[in-house]
């Protein structure tokens, strides 16, 4: 894996040049801007760093849904309505940016992703006390629970808009080779369920049928979660995989398949970030897609 940089004259590329830069994402590359292309008014990176987080137990991060153009992860009884209306507005103004962006940097994408949610990240991520399958300083891939994607990837856009200090980052190698190494068959995918346990469980306990289609996982989501989980389980992947450590400047951007390559923050605060959902028709290079590679280790349709 590599870290890639791109420097502003090349923000713009050809055709040519965006399949490239797809390419060199879906192998499991960063692509890092040093000078973000989508920066912030001043004034509210200020405020930004002004705010404080309600309940970080109950919320890892502020999230923004640009679907329906909601924020979710303050404190509602507490918060000043008009700081609520500004960080609001703030988010809106990010999610934008970003897609605007890699509508034309990601040009094969654009017409096959899902925009998923953004967030801001205020807290202090060194010494962050979080349950252990929430941490995110350990090395893990990227899997939602309650967002099955069948398929899709999970890319991510992150902006570190901290004044003085960097983000720092270990990964590790990308999902083709982790898995291969560390999957062992108690967790290897099971074509037969079609949903999953935890969705089983899930849909139980609110009362509701299995056939409710938003907690609906592939198989495919199944094997992602708990390969999510048995890296972060994992003591020996822990501490004998390759790391390659990596620190992000201030008013630096990075965007990174987090579904494919292994990775944790270890510190660093204020961070905002978008995710997409890219579906599988949209690969420049499908055969390296995690989608492929457990299709293959299982021998069975997955999503
Ligand atoms: C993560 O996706 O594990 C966290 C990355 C970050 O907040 O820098
Ligand atoms: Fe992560």
């Amino acid at each position: 894996m590599a870290v890639v940089t791109i420097p502003g004259a090349r923000f713009t590329p050809t055709p040519d040049e965006s399949r490239a830069w797809c390419a060199q994402l879906e192998a499991g590359d960063i692509l890092f801007f040093p000078q973000t292309p989508v920066p912030l008014a001043p004034g509210d990176i200020s405020f930004l760093l002004g705010q404080q987080q309600a309940d970080s137990s109950l919320h890892k991060n502020i999230a923004y849904k640009p679907n329906i153009d909601r924020l979710s992860g303050f404190d509602t009884k507490t918060a000043d309505p008009a700081a609520v209306e500004r960080l609001h507005r703030i988010m809106r103004d990010y999610s934008n940016s970003v897609v605007r962006f890699l509508a034309h940097f990601l040009a094969p994408y654009q017409e096959h992703w899902k925009l998923d949610y953004a967030s801001f990240r205020p807290q202090e991520e060194q010494g962050r006390d979080l349950p252990l399958r929430r941490r995110n300083d350990l090395l893990h891939t990227d899997a939602f629970p309650t967002r099955p994607t069948h398929g899709a990837r999970i890319l991510r856009f992150f902006n570190n808009i901290h004044p003085g200090r960097t983000r720092d980052w270990v990964v590790s190698d990308p999902f083709a080779a982790t898995v291969r190494q560390f999957a062992p068959q108690e967790i290897a995918p099971h074509p037969g369920s079609a949903l999953s346990r935890i969705g089983k469980a899930t849909a139980r306990a609110i009362g509701l049928g299995a056939a409710i289609p938003s907690l609906k996982r592939s198989p495919y989501d199944d094997f992602m979660m708990r390969f999510h989980n048995f890296l972060k389980e994992n003591p020996r992947f822990q501490a004998g995989c390759p790391k390659y450590p990596f620190q992000f400047p201030p008013g630096s951007s990075w965007m990174v398949y987090t579904d494919t390559v292994p990775h944790a923050v270890l510190a660093g605060q204020y961070a905002l970030e978008q995710t997409f959902l890219v579906r599988p028709e949209a690969m420049v290079r499908p055969e390296i897609s995690p989608l492929r590679v457990l299709e293959e280790i299982a021998h069975a349709r997955l999503a």
